[in-house]
């Protein structure tokens, strides 16, 4: 692949780099195991402007071209191209395999991989005393990261998600790169609502496009609903951590936003440099995802 061309797909060198700046942004509250505030209206714009100024080159590049591409249109035409769920039929464990083929410029000696991450956070929710699908959930959240095998650039398939269609909100990181993105430009999505009408309920709402909502079509069938917004809404930080978009909520998306807000810490700061023992967990989770998924999903 050209280099200019490389660049423009992938300026982080791995998805972790997105992560690590979400730590940052987010800290862990000091408090308790995983305590962490979950909405600090206290917290102004100028400190988030902090962060942007301190990110890596490689992040902030990584939040323009999100910015820029991740219109209304845009998101439309992704939804065509992968929720019609025609590309594999694979069990969670072979996805899981096959996300772990995704190596990136991490250094394999010193670095996990992605299916460490995944049980990392699975063992963590374990501990915890969790039920049987929240462990699952951890699991398998970012699974949807496959989209990056399938060719996708790093700015569609992670960052923090944020409705498309109406306004921006001034909480959501690099906001000033929305300047460059088209529908900036489109009066009927630039008012509070946009194409919304209030309190229309989340599933009503485009976010936009990445892996949350394609592993969220993927599973939907077969896990409970707090397991789904988990999922769905793991990477939407301007609801979740920040408290924004209240008005498209209706009130069974208030009530399982508890259960993101539960899920966010093993999602943001459960990593460790212990590789888990993947000859002793496994029994334990292959009855775990027999519990719940069919042999064969699709894709
Ligand atoms: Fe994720």
């Amino acid at each position: 692949m050209p280099n200019d061309t490389k660049t423009a797909n992938a300026p982080l060198g791995n998805l972790e780099e997105w992560e690590d700046f979400l730590k940052e942004r987010y800290p862990e509250n000091g408090s308790g195991d995983h305590a962490f505030q979950a909405i600090d209206p206290n917290k102004k714009k100028e400190e988030f402007r902090n962060y942007e100024t301190t990110a890596r080159p490689s992040v902030r590049e990584f939040y323009r071209l999100n910015h820029l591409h991740q219109t209304f249109d845009f998101v439309q035409a992704k939804r065509r191209e992968f929720l019609s769920l025609k590309r594999r039929e694979m069990s969670i464990w072979e996805a899981l395999e096959f996300l772990n083929t995704l190596v990136d410029d991490s250094d394999p000696d010193t670095d996990l991989s992605q299916l460490d991450h995944l049980l990392q956070t699975a063992e963590q929710i374990r501990q915890d005393g969790h039920p049987r699908w929240f462990i699952l959930t951890g699991l398998i959240h970012d699974l949807g990261k496959i989209l990056c095998l399938f060719g996708e650039p790093q700015w569609a398939v992670v960052g923090d998600t944020f409705p498309v269609g109406c306004v921006y909100s001034d909480r959501i990181v690099f906001h000033d790169y929305f300047s460059e993105n088209p529908d900036s430009r489109e009066p009927r999505y630039q008012t509070k609502l946009g194409i919304y009408r209030e309190q229309c309920g989340l599933d009503n709402v485009f976010l936009s496009w990445g892996h949350d909502e394609y592993l969220y079509q993927v599973t939907k069938d077969y896990l409970p609903s707090e397991a789904l917004y988990m999922i769905r809404y793991h990477s939407f930080y301007p609801a979740h951590r920040d408290g924004e978009y209240d008005y498209l909520m209706n009130d069974q998306d208030r009530a399982m936003f508890k259960w993101v807000q539960s899920f966010n810490p093993y999602d943001l700061y459960t990593k460790s440099h212990e590789r888990p023992n993947m000859k002793e967990l496994r029994p334990f989770y292959d009855d775990l995802i027999k519990e719940f998924f069919p042999p064969v999903l699709k894709w």
